[in-house]
């Protein structure tokens, strides 16, 4: 056990003792360290002010992530590196070519958001992303800006995509990353707090087994927010970001694993290609920020009502797999969620990883995510649904699952029901959809009222319907509200 966490930070080596494994990346670098480029909006990650690039290796090669340092515990550094705004100007003021093109476009007044701009941006150039219109968007979508306006920050992205990259030396060397690390547990602990970084699957288990009121932290972007907004006192923390057998993803003929610790990002190809809507659907989580931190895992074990994933993998018949010490369980994801804040998990068991069966029918998921904004917002009504139509043209099976709609994801059965067996007609859906209220008594809150959400449920059917019998450009819905895709 290695009692110190040990990263580089804009190239040289840093290491941290005894400090509280909560106190977060951002904290430190305005704070102790005086690298001040970086900065505070939020603080819970939705405004991307606070935005660095953080490279780790995989397989000899550096990957690059644009994280919001609000959130970003220091603990969960071990073995990275952090690259912030304050590097990318050279010693005699002159600009890195990201920053140049922020200028040149006029994409930036007061300057506030500028320094996530120019980190988010320097993140996408070196990941080679495709900085055409959607590709900037997606670039920016986590970076709020109350002055500027996006235009030119989108012309600004542009002519970043059009150069190219320029990585700062440490970011171009995944020896210099490589060597910081080793595989030793990281212990960080302060007089009230301990946390506890393994990187085996095994020392993970054990660990949570002999700590079961320990906190699993991921990609935090859950667990950050109780810190910094709720300012809760997390006394133990055991964090699965290093654990290499998490982070797999195994393909079969039969099923697609995806480990728990896999980030959104990661698992975004992969995911896109047996199943195109849950790609679409993944593209709208949070934005690059928050998909290159959040894991699957971490959705799934949240057990929030309004998780984008468990309704998708619910839809697809995902199985969960679970690890407790030595012992591990299987079940299937819809029967882990019992109410709202309780699932079938026991102390010290983990999410290892959820299986997905693949059967070459992905292509026939339809996912809708219904909120108020197109990006970086909460789902109000998620929609996903399987509906297999025979030779003969009628539902021969239909898995239909929401969020949104109840205390858990929760399947339609009693629509499902309604359906099988019969034509696959606008007369079936619309006898269909009056069993929603049978299958659901939704909530009125924030962001949708109840009788939104089932007048939405019903439209999301009817959108399903028209999609799979008619081109998506007749598709139209009836009454319901913005942002679906
Ligand atoms: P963490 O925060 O690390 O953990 C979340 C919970 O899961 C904690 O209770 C933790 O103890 C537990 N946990 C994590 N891993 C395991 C494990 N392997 N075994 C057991 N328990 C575990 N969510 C959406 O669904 N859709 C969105 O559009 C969306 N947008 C967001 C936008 C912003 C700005 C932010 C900050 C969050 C957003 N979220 C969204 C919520 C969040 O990003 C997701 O729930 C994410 O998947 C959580 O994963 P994580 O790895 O960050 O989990
Ligand atoms: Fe807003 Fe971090 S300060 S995302
Ligand atoms: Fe002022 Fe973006 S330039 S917030």
């Amino acid at each position: 056990m290695r009692e110190f966490v040990t990263f580089l930070l804009n190239g040289k080596r840093r290491t941290i003792r005894a400090e509280s494994p909560t106190r977060t990346l951002l904290e430190y670098l305005r704070e102790d360290v005086g690298l001040r480029g970086t900065k505070e909006g939020c603080a819970e990650g939705d405004c991307g002010a606070c935005t660095v690039t953080v490279s780790h290796v995989v397989d000899g090669e550096l990957t690059h992530r644009a994280l919001n340092s609000c959130i970003l515990f220091l603990s969960a550094l071990d073995g990275r590196s952090v690259t912030t705004v304050d590097a990318l100007t050279e010693p005699d003021g002159s600009l890195h070519p990201v920053q140049r093109a922020m200028v040149e476009t006029h994409g930036s007044q007061c300057g506030f958001c500028t320094p996530g701009f120019v980190m988010s941006l320097y993140t996408a150039s070196l990941n080679g992303m495709q900085l055409d219109r959607r590709g900037a968007e997606d670039a920016v979508a986590g970076n709020l800006c109350r002055c500027t306006g996006y235009g030119p920050i989108l012309e600004a992205a542009k002519q970043v995509g059009s150069l190219p990259a320029r990585p700062m030396s440490w970011d171009d060397d995944p020896g210099s990353v490589d060597e910081i690390t080793d595989v030793q547990t990281v212990q960080l602990s302060d007089p009230r707090q301990t946390s506890f970084a393994p990187t085996s699957v095994d020392e993970l288990a054990s660990l949570y087994a002999a700590h079961p009121d320990a906190t699993i932290v991921a990609g935090a972007t859950d667990v950050g927010l109780w810190v910094t907004k709720q300012h809760r006192m997390l006394p133990t923390l055991i964090h699965v970001s290093r654990v290499a057998d998490l982070r797999s993803i195994e393909e079969t003929d039969e099923r697609l694993t995806i480990g728990a610790g896999v980030t959104y990002s990661e698992a975004w190809e992969v995911l896109t290609r047996h199943f195109p809507d849950l790609g679409e659907l993944v593209r709208r989580i949070g934005a690059i920020q928050v998909r290159d931190a959040g894991t699957i895992g971490g959705n799934i074990a949240n057990g929030s009502p309004i998780g984008d994933m468990p309704p998708a993998l619910i839809t697809l018949g995902a199985t969960l797999v679970l690890r407790h010490g030595e012992t591990t369980r299987r079940l299937p994801l819809e029967d882990f969620f019992f109410e709202y804040g309780k699932q079938d998990r026991a102390p010290g068991e983990f999410v290892a990883a959820v299986e997905i069966p693949l059967d070459g029918q992905g292509a026939n998921l339809r996912c809708y995510k219904v909120s108020k904004r197109f990006d970086q917002d909460i789902t109000a009504v998620l929609g996903c649904f399987d509906i297999r139509i025979g030779g003969d043209g009628r539902v021969s099976a239909a898995r239909i699952a929401f969020g949104g709609m109840a205390g858990v994801p929760k399947r339609a059965k009693t629509v499902e029901d309604a359906l099988l067996g019969e034509a696959w007609t606008d007369a079936t859906v619309e006898a269909a959809i009056p069993a929603f209220a049978e299958d659901f008594q939704p909530i009125d809150d924030m962001r949708a009222s109840a009788a939104y959400r089932l007048l939405v449920a019903g439209n999301l059917l009817r959108k399903a319907l028209h999609e799979t019998t008619r081109p998506r450009s007749e598709t139209r819905l009836v009454g319901a509200g913005a942002a679906i895709t």
